[in-house]
């Protein structure tokens, strides 16, 4: 199915950019004096574009559409997918917590970003693994086709509605400019 495909594809996406994120952090000492803008730019694109636009599609079209087909809601891959959604945002927000306060000269204060950071991109990565493992081929085999093109015009709309082209134009040229293979 073409939603599910656009959804891998996100992740792919969602990947390069916790990769990029993940070459801020200092094998040991302070961050670079930079890190505070740039890591502003991915936590504006994990926010609008992971949770807001990505998670959005999942939770309110994918989801929508599996427990139509008959998948409970409550217990198994969706309720889990819905749990771990909540999770990403309360680590993501810790994360952002934590960049507001960073201190560059204090020792601890860059030990603690490096840490919220890791634990952002060890969660995430393990989420994105865990739908395409198991939630995205379940979605596959219980829908079907016929409700592929309406699905797929209601995470673009879902994506228009919460992203304007020009915010969007803003945020690629910003990501680009700490990484230029980043696409969206
Ligand atoms: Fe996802």
């Amino acid at each position: 199915m073409q939603i599910i495909e656009i959804l891998r594809q996100e992740h792919s996406l969602i990947r390069l950019v916790l990769t990029t994120m993940e070459r801020l952090r200092p094998q040991r000492g302070k961050f670079s004096p930079e890190a505070g803008r740039q890591l502003e730019s991915l936590l504006e694109f994990f926010w609008i574009y992971v949770d807001h636009c990505h998670c959005g599609k999942e939770e309110n079209v994918l989801f929508l559409a599996m427990e139509k087909a008959g998948i409970s809601r409550q217990a198994g891959p969706i309720g889990i997918g819905l749990a771990q959604h909540q999770m990403n945002r309360k680590i993501l927000q810790f994360l952002q917590e934590v960049a507001l306060n960073w201190k560059p000269d204090e020792p601890q204060s860059n030990l603690s970003l490096a840490a919220a950071m890791d634990d952002y991109i060890l969660q995430l990565r393990a989420h994105l693994d865990r739908e395409e493992r198991v939630l995205f081929p379940l979605a596959e085999d219980q829908l079907g086709e016929p409700q592929d093109a309406r699905l797929l015009q209601a995470c673009h709309s879902l994506e228009q509605n919460l992203l304007s082209p020009r915010r969007r134009a803003n945020l690629l040229e910003k990501l680009q400019r700490l990484n230029p293979e980043i696409h969206f």
